[in-house]
């Protein structure tokens, strides 16, 4: 993939390209707790948006999406948001960098990847975390990783719409091979843990629905816990996110709480303890009750944070049925995008058998599986 980029790029801006990857990611367990300053558990995948790219003595920039097949002209110093959505993101990412003081050049870049788009694999993320590391590498910004995940996360603000958290730049960024991040988003502290499931894999079923719905109701959930946030507030003072508040204060001001919004925050409640809880069974080697939990987050997302779709329901209550299948759960924002599993090895064709089988007479179509492993993060090649 990235002798493509370079050549494409050869082809377009001529020699002396520097080139950079950084990853899309999964996530094992805490779905929606990012933004509610509570726990994730993702890893960067081997999948990832390739850059090559130039600091250019002119005026304008020049960017080639080689996904896309299409290019664009750009002067960095105007604030007009590209039409563009691909551009948006890169635009995002400098107008961020420079917000904090970056002083960018203008460049020539060709990128691409193969990040799967719209599965919920976070391909948004890899192509702002490219973008932030290799300006910040070219132009010497000085940035941190963590600085430059939130200038990620900020880009999804401010000229996407998205209010994500920041789970998905964090995991591009600070990836490690064979190691998921456990990371606290209150305090941004994590550990990386290793990630050896001995006789087990990930596997990853796509349910090739688009995630089309998910940006505007994404946006809905934050606010829905929001407002639970500011229910308990009122009475306790402290209380400033969803992770200053136990399942007990929720239940006492309850009543209060409009049944939706109760709905949302008890889940993402659950969803936190469920991870402290995965993340105790695998340092001891359990993973019957890793994917246990598992199980139980997909159940929560479906029910009480309602952000799946009848074909991710379909292949989870699936894989639930095969043994051998450890745990399966919606992955991602929601409303499409993929099914994560973790499979022991006799179990895997079984799983993708039934699963197709039973999908394709349901939905008409055969669900894809993408294989993944745990990779790098962010970096020069
Ligand atoms: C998207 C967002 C993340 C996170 C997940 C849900 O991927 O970008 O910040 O909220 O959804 O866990």
């Amino acid at each position: 993939m990235i002798n493509q980029i370079q050549e494409i790029f050869t082809q377009h801006f001529g020699n002396h390209a520097s080139l950079y990857a950084s990853p899309g990611r999964v996530n094992l367990i805490g779905e929606h707790t990012d933004y509610n300053l509570g726990f994730v558990l993702p890893g960067a995948i081997d999948k990832a948006i390739y850059l090559a790219i130039r600091p250019s003595e002119s005026k304008l920039s020049r960017l080639y999406s080689v996904d896309y097949g299409e290019s664009l002209t750009w002067d960095l110093s105007t604030g007009t948001l590209p039409e563009k959505m691909w551009a948006r993101y890169i635009y995002g990412v400098v107008q961020e960098m420079q917000k904090r003081g970056a002083r960018l050049q203008s460049f020539d870049a060709v990128f691409g990847g193969d990040v799967p788009l719209g599965a919920g694999l976070s391909s948004s993320a890899a192509l702002e975390s490219v973008f932030g590391f290799a300006l910040n590498d070219l132009f010497k910004a000085g940035f941190s990783r963590e600085e430059l995940a939130k200038i990620g996360q900020m880009t999804e603000h401010n000229y996407i719409g998205v209010r994500c958290g920041i789970m998905d730049q964090f995991a591009s960024l600070f990836g490690e091979k064979g190691k998921v991040i456990r990371l606290d988003c209150r305090s941004l502290d994590y550990e990386m843990e290793p990630f050896e499931a001995p006789g087990c894999r990930i596997v990853l079923i796509d349910s090739m629905v688009k995630h089309s719905l998910a940006s505007s109701e994404y946006n809905v959930r934050r606010m829905q816990c929001e407002t639970g946030v500011a229910t308990v507030a009122r009475h306790v003072s402290g209380v400033e996110s969803l992770r200053d508040i136990t399942a007990d204060m929720l239940e006492t001001y309850r009543a209060e709480m409009d049944a939706t919004v109760y709905r949302r925050c008890r889940y993402v409640i659950d969803e936190n303890q469920r991870l402290l809880d995965g993340c105790d069974a695998l340092k001891a080697g359990d993973y019957e009750t890793f994917g246990q939990k598992m199980f139980g987050s997909h159940e929560g997302l479906s029910k009480a944070y309602e952000v799946s779709c009848p074909e991710l329901d379909l292949i989870v209550e699936t894989a639930r049925r095969i043994p051998g299948v450890v745990g399966a759960r919606m992955m991602g924002g929601g409303f499409g995008g993929c099914v994560i599993s973790l499979v022991r090895k006799e179990a895997y064709e079984p799983l993708l058998t039934e699963v197709q089988e039973r999908f394709r007479s349901k939905f008409g179509e055969t669900p894809r599986t993408i294989d993944v492993t745990i990779g790098d993060g962010a970096r020069r090649l």
